[in-house]
């Protein structure tokens, strides 16, 4: 299988559909990997599904670069992008082209991901001029949850729909090879779809983006404290995960749980050796 890179991942668009999922450490990104999916983004959705905060806001720099690395050690074929978390990129240009270098650098992500349109257009440009590939993303962006009011669908107005689908083609415009299109009306992610020549990764958009994005706990089943409407468990691992450690407590509780397979024994004139020996200790 061919590695991904982010021209790569642009050459597909009309050509076939292209896979995302999220990953958070070395084994979800094995997994993902092993699964041949095109990109895998080390989301910020990390803060929530993993470190159990309320939203994505307080997760830091250093929290994506070292989730990022160890993502990174478990896959070596799809393109990794680094998630830029909030305020990692929004106070300045400079400091936005610093942290997107140190994805590259420190983690073996290939492109970052950063919130956001109009407002970050010359944010997008200077991190692309420095050699690093971005993705857009635009549409419900988590890290505007405050200024949304919640985890809201957006694009739903005329006039809304339009403005995000001039977002699109001003984010094209500063140099994303793709962008992602989370919780809007699907007309409004094919119309966009249609006007840009980069990929559009849909994520509660419909079906005719060029891609679908899920996060990894939703698609096996892991994450139950609130399911959107645009998730498809393709699995019931939480529930699955209970049962095997019910199991093992069970088998503890009632001696099962090591069994002779778990376990190794002494040769037998060892064993005689040091019952001796502990015996001489004893008389000492
Ligand atoms: O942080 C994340 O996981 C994301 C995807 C859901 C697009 O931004």
């Amino acid at each position: 299988m061919k590695k991904m890179t982010a021209p790569a991942i642009r050459d597909l668009k009309g050509q076939r559909k292209i896979t995302s999922i999220t990953a958070y450490d070395y084994s979800s990104g094995q997994i993902a990997d092993a699964a041949d999916v095109d990109i895998i983004l080390v989301g910020d959705s990390l803060g929530m599904v993993v470190l159990g905060y309320e939203d994505t806001l307080s997760v830091t720099m250093d929290d994506m670069l070292h989730h990022t690395a160890a993502v990174s050690r478990g896959a070596s074929r799809a393109l990794i992008i680094g998630d830029m978390p909030f305020m990692s990129y929004q106070p300045s240009v400079s400091m936005a082209v610093a942290n997107a270098g140190k994805f590259l650098s420190k983690t073996g992500a290939r492109a970052v991901k950063l919130e956001g349109g109009f407002p970050f257009l010359e944010h997008v440009r200077a991190i692309v001029d420095s050699g690093v590939p971005v993705q857009g993303h635009i549409g419900l962006t988590p890290q505007h949850v405050a200024r949304f009011g919640g985890f809201k669908g957006q694009g739903k107005t005329a006039r809304s729909a339009s403005a995000l689908v001039e977002e699109a083609i001003a984010l094209e415009e500063a140099g994303c090879f793709s962008i992602v299109l989370e919780a809007i009306p699907s007309e409004v992610a094919k119309e966009i779809t249609e006007r840009v020549t980069i990929p559009t990764i849909g994520i509660g958009a419909g079906p005719d983006t060029d891609g679908q994005v899920l996060v990894y706990h939703d698609i096996l089943g892991l994450f139950d404290r609130f399911v959107p409407k645009f998730v498809k468990k393709f699995a019931q691992l939480r529930g699955d995960c209970i049962g095997a450690v019910n199991s093992y407590c069970a088998e503890v509780l009632d001696g099962s749980f090591p069994a002779e397979k778990n376990f190794t024994n002494m040769d037998v004139e060892e064993l005689k050796m040091f019952k001796t020996l502990l015996k001489d200790k004893e008389r000492v």
